[in-house]
């Protein structure tokens, strides 16, 4: 029963370890918060009064609201004091010598009954729970960041958990206001699985700078809807931790895609680790870059592709000329496949970007080798002035949004297709642990499998990344003429 949590324990008080401590303690229970040593031990109690100090500002809690979550955590350096938890959960460093340490320790100090629950971002649950001399009452409890705020908690049985205590963490976690997903142990579980392969392959991008950092940040943001862009989320979850998750991530699958990005190694060695550190890709005390507003001169302006009639009339509703591709100062190519192709057709192919409509608000703009960098500046004016922030980018199969969106929707597919989990608790799992206003499966319905199935051909074509050819689920659910993945749930 949930109602046996009374007493919890949280071992180590970092960004997650101290927001879990808040969850439980906002929940009613009484928490004992444990660091290594009193310096560790101060910066765990002051994110706690940090964390409840902004929702009282935002008059979100009342003084003696707040005074009654802090009271209900003590915090101490030593283990012994967890004797009489009913649950013991870990947040210390993706270690996993550590974590099999820190379990022996817990197993001998905590009573027979406690359950010992792991934060692990990746780990095996199944080693950590290996080395106690009760596997049975070992489980991942996975919070995500920020823990007061983000809705959903993965429960991670093993083959060795008993019988009935996944359903107990998950009742618990209901009580916490959050929304358990429960999964088998595999490496990344259902949302780091799908996430940092996202969030490396960004980093791979912007390595081969397909896009600047901010331009990728800008783009799934306000093209993709996510709420934070790769590079932002990374600094929050940290460096450190992206890298290890890879790390484990690559270990188990092989797949070159969560090999960990070599930028994301070399910041790390830097010391710059995100948010914690204060730099990551992104400094604490940057200047916000004010976007360049170039006034277009073109006068004249020619568009390509599918779309060019509806375009056209925008453009010229905005005072712009509409003219023939071969007298144009500017020519747009409607597309997001190469354009260079269409480029070396005209008499000035300098003249000529691609162009990707990305939702309401994002214009992708494309140069390819041909094109001058004043054609690329008159562009980003000229979708300023319609209202669409400009992602300049290479001429690569799928520009930016796309080429890190299917590739994730496919891994998805592909989680799914593996019997891991059932599409509704992917769809779940994302929306609360990340935020994302739809899931894998929603945004595949609503982009078209075809659409994404195509896509995917094209990058595949372009990267020759395995990884990137479309799951044969997705394959077949085409070629069979269905149009929603999720007409296949039970
Ligand atoms: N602690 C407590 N509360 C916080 C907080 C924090 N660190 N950061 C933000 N909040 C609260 C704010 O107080 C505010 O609460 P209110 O609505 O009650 O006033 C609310 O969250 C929204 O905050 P803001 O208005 O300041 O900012 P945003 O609207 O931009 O939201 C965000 C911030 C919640 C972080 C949002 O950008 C988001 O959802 N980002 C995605 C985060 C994500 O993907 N997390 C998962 C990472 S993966 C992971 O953790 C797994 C691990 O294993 C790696």
């Amino acid at each position: 029963m949930a109602g046996t949590f009374e007493t919890v324990g949280v071992v180590g008080l970092g960004t997650m370890g101290a927001g879990i401590a808040e969850v439980f303690a906002r929940a009613g229970l009484t928490v004992i918060g444990v660091e290594a040593d009193p310096a560790a031990l101060e910066r765990g109690r002051g994110h706690l009064e940090g964390s409840t100090g902004r929702a009282l500002a935002r008059g979100k809690l009342t003084e003696a609201e707040r005074a009654e979550i802090l009271g209900r955590v003590s915090f101490t350096t030593s283990l012994e004091d967890l004797a009489d938890a009913d649950l013991v959960i870990e947040a210390i460093p993706e270690v996993m010598d550590y974590k099999r340490a820190l379990f022996t320790d817990l197993d001998r100090v905590c009573k027979p009954s406690a359950v010992l629950a792991t934060n692990t971002s990746s780990l095996s649950v199944t080693a950590i729970a290996a080395t106690t001399t009760r596997p049975g009452r070992v489980i991942g409890m996975h919070f995500f960041n920020p823990a007061p705020v983000m809705k959903l908690v993965e429960v991670v049985r093993t083959v060795t958990t008993d019988d009935g205590l996944a359903g107990e963490v998950a009742d618990l976690a209901r009580r916490l206001g959050k929304t358990p997903v429960t999964v088998g142990d595999r490496a990344g579980f259902v949302v780091n699985r799908l996430l940092l392969a996202y969030l490396n392959h960004a980093a791979a991008l912007l390595e081969n700078g397909l896009a600047g950092r901010d331009d990728i940040d800008a783009a799934m943001k306000l093209g993709a809807g996510f709420p934070m862009g790769p590079f932002a989320l990374l600094d929050l979850i940290g460096l450190d931790t992206s890298y290890e998750i890879c790390e484990v991530l690559f270990r188990e699958t092989r797949d070159r895609r969560h090999a960990p990005a070599p930028i994301l190694r070399e910041l790390v060695t830097a010391g710059r680790l995100g948010r914690k550190s204060g730099e990551g890709f992104h400094c604490a005390e940057e200047p916000q870059s004010p976007s360049p507003h170039e006034k277009p001169s073109a006068a004249s302006v020619a568009v390509l592709g599918e779309g060019a009639e509806e375009f056209s009339a925008r453009l010229s509703g905005a005072g712009f000329k509409i003219v023939d591709p071969e007298g144009a100062e500017l020519v747009l190519a409607l597309s997001h496949t190469p354009v260079v192709e269409r480029a070396v057709r005209l008499p000035h192919p300098d003249r000529l970007v691609g162009l990707h409509l990305v939702g309401d608000q994002v214009a992708e703009v494309a140069s390819t080798v041909l094109t001058s960098p004043d054609t690329a500046r008159v562009a980003h004016g000229l979708l300023r002035i319609l209202g669409r922030t400009p992602v300049p980018c290479k001429d690569r199969a799928e520009f930016v949004v796309d080429a890190l969106l299917y590739p994730y929707l496919n891994d998805a597919v592909r989680m799914y297709e593996s019997g891991y989990a059932s599409i509704e608790d992917i769809d779940t799992a994302m929306k609360l642990g990340c935020g994302y206003p739809a899931g894998p499966f929603e945004t595949l319905d609503r982009l078209g499998l075809e659409t994404v199935r195509d896509g995917l051909r094209a990058l595949y074509a372009e990267y020759r990344e395995p990884s990137f050819a479309p799951a044969p689920l997705l394959d077949q659910l085409v070629t069979a003429g269905v149009r929603s993945i999720r007409d296949l749930t039970p």
